[in-house]
């Protein structure tokens, strides 16, 4: 018989850091405060944080390290050339601009490549990526298949795209009015879905054969890398640092948020082949995010990333993480918690609409969902619905996407397994009591990527 073995941690623990529990009467008093927005709750008043998985990991003592290296020269830092290396040798690209984050890469990238007017195709939005090719004067176009649109689809590579619609769309607008294709991996909106390596040929060979060039949203690609090693035909050999390095092969450039996969907690790159989009890249940088050997970083930050990059792509690195995530998947699961289907790779993605079927759209089900989670356990999770959504650019109506979920999101290396086994408690417990739950009305909307900074209260 052959024996299986749990996705038990490649690593110990030295360091901890202390949490602390609070009141469910304290939680009703915080969230009332914070607007029912879990972005505007104190951190100190959090048990277990599952806002995001970005910058949010714990550094391994190799990184610790290597903070205590950083040349801190305004110019020319040795951590920047490590840094550099780093991503030239894991991913493959020839150039490298630093950014304080992925949305500084973000900026940079479509300032340089979109027209007004234009057109950016891409595997599902993603709120800062969307914005700034709409600030930049671009509209961002869907083209992911529509299997990612439905929660319960159990299609393996939901981040994949629609062929026939990326083709329709540059015919219909012509090549010239679209600067680029955007290809995320993995897919955060769609519920941490990851695109196969097949499509992404195939992609390649659509805008080669349209002179279009593809720009990597490479957030999570050792996750998306995992999961093609794990389920995508002839893969089961290959290593994941191979994979990741095939992936990035496939595109021109790319925009990178290091607080997520690379296991930093601040950083970011844009990375491009093309030597002249390189020389506009780097006159830009100093503009809004420092000088070209910096951009925003410290130089100790950049040689956190040089190692974090390794240590990301280290297969028992990944299976661990990603099992982490599993696992509480399963377990919501099998308690009938209706989740996005298959489960992800940075989290668990509960079905607002499923969970709280008597609330409609309007009444913000995933915003509600995520405070009631809070007020019980003192998790705190994310709305990724029509909050996130956010307004139509030209009509000003909400967005009203398929997916209406909160996002339970997994830090790399931070929580153990009976972290998971209190999360999935909780959330069972509010999902037995979901019949009593009311929604929540809009009383005041920012701008720019409200869900930040919008506040409720209850209906
Ligand atoms: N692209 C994807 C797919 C992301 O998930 C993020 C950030 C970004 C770009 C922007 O990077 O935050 O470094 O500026 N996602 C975080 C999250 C905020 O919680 O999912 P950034």
């Amino acid at each position: 018989m052959e024996r299986t073995r749990s996705w038990a941690e490649p690593y110990k623990i030295k360091m901890v850091e202390p949490v602390f529990m609070t009141t469910r009467k304290d939680r009703e008093k915080f969230i009332r405060e914070a607007g029912y927005n879990t972005f505007l709750l104190k951190s100190k008043d959090v048990y277990i944080d599952l806002l995001t998985d970005s910058g949010t990991s714990a550094m391994s003592d190799r990184q610790w390290a290597g903070i205590m290296m950083g040349d801190e020269a305004y110019a020319g830092s040795e951590n920047f050339y490590h840094m550099e290396e780093a991503i030239q040798k894991y991913y493959g690209y020839k150039y490298v601009i630093p950014t304080h984050q992925g949305r500084g890469a973000e900026h940079l990238i479509s300032q340089i490549l979109i027209k007004k007017g234009d057109f950016v195709p891409g595997n599902m939005y993603f709120t800062t990526t969307r914005l700034h090719q709409e600030l930049a004067g671009g509209t961002f176009v869907d083209v992911i298949i529509d299997e990612a649109h439905d929660s319960e689809s159990d299609f393996r590579f939901k981040g994949n795209v629609n062929l026939e619609k990326l083709e329709t769309i540059i015919k219909e607008k012509g090549a010239d009015k679209i600067p680029y294709v955007c290809i995320a991996t993995t897919v955060n909106m769609a519920g941490g879905q990851p695109i196969s390596l097949e499509n992404l040929k195939e992609v390649r060979k659509l805008t080669h054969k349209y002179n279009i060039k593809i720009v990597h949203d490479m957030t999570r690609v050792a996750e998306n890398a995992y999961m093609i090693q794990q389920y995508e035909k002839g893969y089961k050999e290959k290593s994941v640092a191979e994979i990741v390095k095939e992936i990035c092969l496939l595109t021109d450039a790319a925009t990178m948020s290091s607080k997520k996969d690379a296991l930093v907690s601040i950083g970011g790159f844009l990375a491009v082949n093309d030597p002249e989009v390189f020389e506009q890249a780097r006159n830009l940088v100093v503009v809004y995010e420092g000088l070209h050997t910096y951009g925003g970083m410290a130089g100790r930050d950049m040689e956190a990333l040089a190692i974090g990059i390794k240590e990301s792509v280290q297969d028992d690195h990944i299976r661990a993480r990603v099992g982490q995530v599993q696992y509480l998947g399963e377990k919501l699961k099998k308690a009938g918690v209706p989740i996005v289907n298959p489960i992800g790779t940075h989290g668990v993605f509960l079905d607002a609409k499923k969970f709280l079927p008597h609330l409609t759209q309007d009444m913000f089900p995933a915003q509600t969902l995520a405070a009631e989670i809070y007020v019980d356990s003192g998790v705190r999770t994310m709305e990724r619905g029509i909050v996130s959504a956010g307004r139509n650019k030209t009509t000003g109506a909400h967005n009203y996407p398929k997916l209406e979920l909160v996002r339970l999101t997994i830090p790399r290396r931070v929580y153990t397994q009976a972290h998971m086994d209190v999360i999935a408690e909780s959330v069972e417990y509010v999902y037995n009591n979901r019949a009593t739950i009311k929604g929540l009305k809009m009383v005041f909307e920012p701008k720019y990527l409200r869900f930040f900074q919008a506040r409720f209260e209850k209906l």
